[in-house]
């Protein structure tokens, strides 16, 4: 069977904090390895031909983490971009943000502006950054911005609905993989993800590679995706004589 290339993968990026501790390290250390396997990420998506990749970096609720990470997160963006936006940028990464910008600081605000207006007209790959991101409260900013821009109750379809989503530049995910062990959605792109294939592995996030994906990849391909229909029942093959065998 030919392998089938999602053209949108999701990742919930977990066990950054699991991967430092085994190492009797900070869990900061975890999340800075964890923006290396996220570059290697991208680049291994772009490789096989994935259009769409989209990545959990900071929940909504994450902000109840102890204050120490929370910064050390939020110092980490202003790093990564730094570090890594020239080489995504001139490797045809487009960079979308999407979440609350409203609560993080000018700073943090200033280089998510920077990466998405420095890689705006790339083509070869979409990042799409969740940050400070939740799956409700995406629907819910979905439903206000529809309704402040005059659209009736009856008129609020899903596709009026999704128009307003904030992965609206995106097909919907086909394939959603979550490191770490847990097997959850942990409020990620709900809305999105209704159709999506799920893969869990054990792997924490800082080792994830391309050989990972590639499993991911080989799961996913021996799915069979039915979008809530049926397949046609097979057609029996026509025995020597060219009846068939249930004729
Ligand atoms: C979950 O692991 C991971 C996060 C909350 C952060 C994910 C962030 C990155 C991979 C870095 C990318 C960041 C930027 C700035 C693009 P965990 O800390 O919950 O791990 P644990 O479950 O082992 O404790």
């Amino acid at each position: 069977m030919t392998p089938t290339v999602p053209r949108h993968i999701a990742v919930v990026m977990d066990g950054n904090g699991r991967w430092a501790n085994r190492r009797f390290m900070p869990r900061f250390v975890g999340h800075k390895h964890g923006v290396d396997a996220l570059v290697r990420t991208v680049q291994a998506c772009a490789d096989r031909g994935v259009e769409y990749l989209t990545v959990f970096a900071f929940s909504s609720e994450n902000w109840k983490r102890p204050e120490e990470e929370v910064s050390g997160l939020m110092g980490l963006v202003l790093v990564a971009v730094s570090r890594y936006l020239q080489k995504l940028a001139s490797e045809g990464v487009r960079i979308r943000i999407v979440g609350d910008r409203a609560a993080v600081s000018d700073k943090v605000r200033a280089a998510w502006d920077e990466a998405e207006a420095a890689t705006r007209h790339n083509t070869r790959i979409t990042l799409s950054v969740a940050f400070n991101y939740g799956g409700r409260w995406d629907i819910v900013q979905a439903c206000r911005r529809a309704i402040a821009a005059g659209t009736p109750a009856a008129e609020l379809s899903e596709e009026r609905l999704a128009e307003f989503m904030s992965l609206a530049h995106a097909p919907d995910p086909d394939l959603f993989i979550r490191t770490g062990g847990e097997v959850r959605i942990s409020n990620f792109l709900l809305w999105q993800v209704a159709y999506a294939e799920l893969f869990f592995t054990d792997c924490l996030w800082p080792d994830f590679d391309g050989a990972e994906l590639d499993r991911a990849l080989a799961a996913y391909s021996a799915r069979d995706r039915r979008f809530g229909s049926v397949k046609p029942a097979p057609v029996p093959a026509p025995d020597v004589h060219g009846v068939t065998s249930s004729s």
